[in-house]
């Protein structure tokens, strides 16, 4: 009753946000500002140049910085977070 409504609040309010906080947030940054000079194929391409998390966090910086953006660490971090987790898959 009462004890099972706090638990179900818990578990939904712990689970939301973090969810939310990472996967939403980078996805839109990369589908909004990514797309102009390659797709999302090249994060699969056979012969993909990102062999580790420090290189694709670097790599993000660069094309981040070529595209003229300036983004905060938490936009980096959101980004580099998406990208290993939707395409990369380093630990
Ligand atoms: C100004 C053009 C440009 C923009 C805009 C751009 N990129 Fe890139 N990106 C490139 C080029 C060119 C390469 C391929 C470099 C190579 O093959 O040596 C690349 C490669 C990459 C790779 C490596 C792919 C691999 O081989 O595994 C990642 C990751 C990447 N870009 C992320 C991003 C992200 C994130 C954004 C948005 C912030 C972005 N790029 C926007 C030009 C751009």
């Amino acid at each position: 009753m009462k004890w099972n409504a706090i638990v179900l609040a818990a578990l939904l309010g712990l689970g939301g946000t973090a969810a939310l906080a990472e996967e939403v947030d980078g996805k839109a940054l990369v589908e909004q500002n990514c797309q102009g000079c390659h797709d999302d194929r090249i994060y699969t391409r056979p012969n993909r140049i990102i062999h580790s998390l420090p290189d694709l966090e670097n790599r993000v910086r660069f094309c981040e910085t070529q595209n003229g953006k300036q983004w905060s660490e938490a936009q980096i971090e959101a980004v580099v977070q998406y990208l290993n987790r939707a395409y990369y898959r380093f630990r």
